[in-house]
């Protein structure tokens, strides 16, 4: 009997700890009520993960390490934090900074970090309406990049995924004589990368999970 209940414990902590695989969502929107059609970038982060090293993949010489997590304290009081922490720290031990946000919100989110080194053209202010939901919500139009955990390596299911960043097709990102334009054609993912406006070349990016030379678990589509 006393076996029986462990078990009956164990299993239920199992299942409740399966279950509570979440994202957080951040659908990105250029004005603060989040009304005009979506564009910019934007992220579906897990909240299973106990540190994701350089969110976004960017080119930071000190990438951040953060984590996305959750609390409920009514049926409609659902907060979502997203923490920052040293690159140093890699555990997420010490937060340097917590940002917390109510469920479904349309919060100013200049907060998240870019996945490029740039300045984006024609975007000033960045707001997101945020979720919290079982799937990962991606806003339309988009080219989505995913993180897939380690050491599964190509097994990209849901469960595995860390996050995904959202860019909006046509959005473009200029540093300095180059520029990079964002394109999703026909279902597939590309880059536009030019120098002093004239000198251009596409480039498919789109990349699926078991692809030959995928080494890095990532997955890039529209
Ligand atoms: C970002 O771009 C600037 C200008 O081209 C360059 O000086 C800098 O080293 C780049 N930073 C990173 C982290 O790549
Ligand atoms: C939750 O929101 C719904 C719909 O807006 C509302 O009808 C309900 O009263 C709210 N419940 C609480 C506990 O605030
Ligand atoms: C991160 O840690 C390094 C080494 O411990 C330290 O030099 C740096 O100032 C820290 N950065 C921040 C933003 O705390
Ligand atoms: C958070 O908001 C989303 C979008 O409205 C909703 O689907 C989800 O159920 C909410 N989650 C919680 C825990 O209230
Ligand atoms: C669009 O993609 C489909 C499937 O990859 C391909 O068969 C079709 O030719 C493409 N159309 C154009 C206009 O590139
Ligand atoms: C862009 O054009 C300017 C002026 O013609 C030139 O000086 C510069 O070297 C060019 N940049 C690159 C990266 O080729
Ligand atoms: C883009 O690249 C993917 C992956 O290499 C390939 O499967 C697809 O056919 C390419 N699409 C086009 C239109 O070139």
């Amino acid at each position: 009997m006393k076996i029986f209940t462990s078990l009956l414990i164990i299993l239920s902590i199992l299942c409740c700890f399966v279950k509570s695989q979440k994202f957080i969502n951040f659908i990105p929107y250029q004005d603060y009520e989040c009304l005009t059609p979506s564009f910019g970038i934007g992220y579906s982060i897990s909240t299973s993960q106990p540190c994701i090293y350089n969110l976004g993949n960017g080119p930071s010489a000190t990438p951040m390490s953060y984590t996305a997590t959750w609390e409920s304290f009514s049926v409609n009081e659902t907060y979502l934090y997203l923490k920052t922490y040293n690159y140093t720290d890699m555990a997420c031990q010490s937060a340097l900074q917590q940002y917390s946000m109510l469920n479904n919100s349309c919060t100013f989110s200049s907060f998240l970090p870019l996945p490029f080194n740039g300045t984006v053209v024609s975007v000033t202010f960045q707001y997101s309406l945020v979720s919290l939901t079982d799937e990962p919500v991606y806003p339309p139009n988009s080219l989505l990049f995913s993180q897939y955990a380690e050491p599964n390596f190509n097994v990209c299911d849901n469960s595995d995924l860390m996050f995904t960043t959202t860019i909006s097709n046509g959005l473009k990102v200029v540093n300095g004589d180059y520029s990079t334009s964002y394109i999703c054609n026909n279902n597939t993912a590309y880059l536009d990368n030019c120098i002093n406006r004239t000198n251009c070349k596409l480039s498919n990016v789109t990349l699926s999970c078991n692809q030959a030379g995928n080494a890095n678990n990532q997955v890039n589509y529209c």
